[in-house]
This record gives structure tokens, C-alpha cells and sequence, in this order.
């Protein structure tokens, strides 16, 4: 399965969703998950993403492991996201940033 990752955080520009063949993105007020049993690894969505925030859960920085579970776990409780939209204004400002984690919004 392929997982969002921290930089995604405040970044949220979307542009996953509009590839993904089975739609199983999920978003929350500042990130989108992915519900990694709908998931069927096409990989389509990683290049997609301008802040490089997706991984095949295979190739995660050790660092990110932890969002295994929050994709599974938020998956379940967010709604469904197939449409691009805009991002939040100040997206690029938070691009590349270290310690987003505790900045999730449930
Ligand atoms: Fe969707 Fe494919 Fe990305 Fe999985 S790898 S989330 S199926 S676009
Ligand atoms: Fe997030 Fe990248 Fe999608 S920033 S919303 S994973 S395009």
C-alpha cells in the first residue's frame, strides 16, 4: 500500500486524489490519508504530489513509520476526497518543514 506522509501536513495540495483509480483518499482539516485496504498500488499518486509526501509503504523513511497506522486509523473516521481543490494559502510556506506531526488536526 502506499501511505501519506508528514509533509503532507498544512501542505494538503491535493493533486493525489485526481489520479488515484480507486479513490480511496480520505481527507481531514490539514491532511489526506490513504486507505490502505482499498489502496491497490498503482503508484500513480506518488509522483503526483508537488511536496513528495507519498511513499510505498516498502520504501518509508524510518522516520515516518507511525504514518502506517494513522493512514489505516484516519481512513476509517475522515471522508472520502476525489476532487482537486485549492490548497491552503500558505502551503508553500510549510513545504519541507520538519516537526509537522504534532500540527495534525483530527
Ligand atoms: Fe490510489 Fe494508486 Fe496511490 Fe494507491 S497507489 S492511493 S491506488 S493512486
Ligand atoms: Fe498531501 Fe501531496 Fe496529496 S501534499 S494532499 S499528499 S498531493
Amino acid at each position: 500500500t502506499f501511505v501519506v506522509t508528514e509533509n503532507c501536513i498544512k501542505c494538503k495540495y491535493t493533486d493525489c486524489v485526481e489520479v488515484c483509480p480507486v479513490d480511496c483518499f480520505y481527507e481531514g482539516p490539514n491532511f489526506l490519508v490513504i486507505h490502505p485496504d482499498e489502496c491497490i498500488d498503482c503508484a500513480l499518486c506518488e509522483p503526483e504530489c508537488p511536496a513528495e509526501a507519498i511513499y510505498s509503504e516498502d520504501e518509508l523513511p524510518d522516520d515516518q513509520q507511525e504514518f502506517i497506522a494513522l493512514n489505516a486509523e484516519l481512513a476509517e473516521e475522515w471522508p472520502n476526497i476525489t476532487e482537486k481543490k485549492d490548497p491552503p494559502a500558505d502551503a508553500a510556506e510549510w513545504d519541507g518543514k520538519s516537526g509537522k506531526k504534532p500540527l495534525l488536526e483530527r
